[in-house]
């Protein structure tokens, strides 16, 4: 079982190196026992943050009681803020069905992710005005779901605040702002009569749209810029109930597994090139665990890792900062699968700028396989925990980003780690479908029927 969790040693001509760079990169190499302390400790955060003791994991409560059921009716505005791209969509349901998506992509400069809330709030209802003219619909009234990709305090479906900032946005001015009233404010004094319906985060419109598909889904994950995941939980489990919300049997919990080990429940795991990308980080000391898998950071523990070989004269010359992203260990990943080296070490020379050599190619490949695979099992880890959790003969698990969409094999390791982890449960890992469009949406609709319900 042990053997298992081990990635490949690295086979060079010259031996005497091959071991001192598999020596230096061993803190990066977790064994079995160590996941599965992991696992322990994720599980014991779990129960504490639900009974609303101190924990690192937020596990709010969304207020979203069901997933759909196939009768999801009406048009609706998407709004997708938080990864790589910032989206308005128009989507049109019919009996659960989409029948009409309209997507605009709109930049969000560095100003805005660093600049005042309010501005970026503007930003985001010009475009929705934007939007809504080209689409000929400026005066008409119409409902939106709000996909906010951060940690809330969420106070009903369709309110909450911001809790922290995370990935690449740190904007002043937003502590406790209630984000859906800021950008409904913002869309009345344009003069839209758009109601924000829900606030959301990615994670549930994963599960909501993978749900959709597929009754048996019952885990939401994201894998992309940041990493989260979400569940359907029992709602006698979940402390946190604000007044004026009838109990319902469950409900949906955002984890918020980011932030997982940000009170040193997870020191043991922490690397020299952790503490590398953390102090190089927008937001320092917060969300240390996302920064062991989030796509915007493997480049740069790719990086890191590389610098200390350098250092240690293990590897030609130090990558300069950031020369190094996730798409480079991708293809580095790529290139192993097939045994190829010439895209890895064109891509290093420019990064390092200096020649390299097959061998050195292949060391890098050996780093991009190890924090894979790392980043492959810490995820599998909170996967197999909350399987277990939850004690179904069978879940499905919708994913969502890009690290997920185009890693070549953290799929495949995923399967294989959450099988090693959760050996008695039976699990499928689906790729979603634009869980944060199509999820919101669908999401909008099913709080309209539980709204169209209550007394
Ligand atoms: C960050 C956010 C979280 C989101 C995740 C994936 O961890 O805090 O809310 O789900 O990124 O986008």
């Amino acid at each position: 079982w042990e053997q298992q969790f081990l990635p490949p040693p690295l086979v060079l001509e010259d031996r005497p190196r091959a071991l001192k760079i598999e020596s230096r990169l061993s803190s990066l190499v977790l064994c079995g026992a160590t996941l599965r302390r992991v696992g322990e400790v994720f599980q014991r955060e779990i129960e504490s943050g639900l009974r609303e003791r101190p924990s690192s994991l937020q596990m709010e409560n969304t207020y979203v009681p069901e997933l759909p059921d196939g009768t999801e009716e009406g048009v609706f505005l998407a709004l997708d803020l938080g990864g790589t791209n910032f989206r308005v969509l128009l989507l049109e349901l019919r009996a659960g069905q989409l029948v009409r998506e309209d997507v605009k992509h709109y930049h969000i400069s560095d100003e805005l992710r660093l600049g005042s809330g309010a501005d970026l709030f503007n930003f985001l209802a010009d475009c929705v005005q934007d939007f809504v003219r080209a689409e000929g619909l400026e005066h008409e009234e119409m409902s939106l779901g709000f996909t906010f990709s951060f940690p809330m305090k969420q106070h009903s479906i369709s309110s909450g605040e911001l809790i922290t900032w995370t990935k690449s946005f740190k904007c002043s001015g937003m502590a406790g702002v209630d984000v859906a009233a800021l950008l409904q404010r913002c869309l009345r004094e344009r003069g839209l009569r758009v109601t924000v319906q829900v606030l959301l985060n990615d994670t549930t419109g994963t599960l909501v749209a993978g749900a959709h598909k597929d009754p048996e889904v019952a885990i939401g994950v994201i894998l992309g810029t940041g990493s989260n995941g979400c569940y359907m939980e029992r709602a006698e489990r979940v402390q946190h109930w604000e007044a004026r919300h009838a109990r319902v049997r469950d409900v949906v919990v955002d984890i918020e597994w980011g932030a997982f080990g940000d009170n040193g429940c997870l020191a043991f795991l922490r690397s020299a090139f952790d503490s590398e990308v953390d102090d190089h980080s927008l937001l320092p000391a917060s969300f240390t665990f996302e920064k062991y898998i989030g796509g915007k950071y493997l480049g740069e523990l790719l990086c890191a890792a590389l610098r200390g070989l350098a250092r240690d004269a293990l590897f030609p010359a130090p990558p300069a900062w950031g020369a190094l992203d996730s798409a480079h260990l991708s293809l580095f990943e790529q290139e192993n699968l097939s045994g190829a080296w010439s895209q890895t070490s064109d891509a290093l020379r420019t990064a390092c700028g200096a020649p390299v050599s097959r061998d050195d190619a292949l060391v890098a490949q050996h780093v991009a396989r190890i924090l894979s695979n790392r980043a492959a099992q810490l995820v599998s880890v909170c996967i197999a925990t909350i399987l277990r959790r939850m004690g179904r003969a069978h879940a499905a698990v919708a994913v969502d980003g890009s690290v997920f969409k185009k890693h070549p094999r953290i799929r495949s390791l995923m399967d294989k780690y959450i099988a090693l982890l959760a050996p008695h449960h039976r699990f499928t890992l689906q790729g979603a479908e634009d869980g944060s469009g199509k999820g919101s949406a669908l999401t909008a609709a099913i709080a309209a029927r539980v709204a169209a319900r209550s007394p």
